[in-house]
């Protein structure tokens, strides 16, 4: 039995490369989510400032639940994409009804935590299993998502 993808990478550290992105999958989402609520519900002097922050954030936020889900794709494994699914599977909780800036930021600065821990867990696997793809697409976002984390303490020191 072949035990490779025909991208050359183990089939069976790839759908476990999977499953951990899928995981990710969902903390992206429900953040990404959480986020939207900010920009529109955000009140307070801060007003313009956080909404177009949020909006940098969840534009972000966008652009790598594609890039995670394809990654899943290319790896062989299927993407979450029930919101249910995305919910139950989340680390990150999903928040209603935050009008007041500094806990908006406070959620947010807690939930780069999440992922950040998410992807590195991912990057140690991923360098196991030799994938060099996932490997650079964590190691950027890990980059990022660190000076994110300094700004938003930053932010509220
Ligand atoms: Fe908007």
């Amino acid at each position: 039995m072949d035990t490779n993808l025909p991208i050359g990478l183990n089939a069976e550290d790839s759908a476990a490369l999977s499953n951990e992105l899928n995981a990710l999958l969902c903390d992206l989402h429900v953040f990404y989510q959480n986020v939207r609520g900010f920009h529109w519900n955000v009140q307070g002097q801060n007003f313009f400032e956080l909404h177009l922050k949020f909006e940098e954030f969840y534009t972000d936020l966008q652009v790598k639940i594609d890039e995670v889900a394809e990654r899943i794709l290319t790896l062989g494994g299927k993407p979450l994409h029930a919101m249910q699914d995305y919910v139950a599977g989340a680390t990150i909780p999903a928040v209603k009804d935050v009008t007041d800036g500094v806990e908006a930021v406070r959620h947010c600065a807690a939930a780069y935590g999440v992922l950040l821990v998410r992807e590195r867990g991912i990057l140690a696997l991923s360098d196991k299993a030799n994938d060099e793809g996932t490997n650079a697409l964590m190691s950027d976002y890990i980059r990022e998502q660190e000076k994110t984390s300094w700004m938003l303490r930053a932010y509220l020191a």
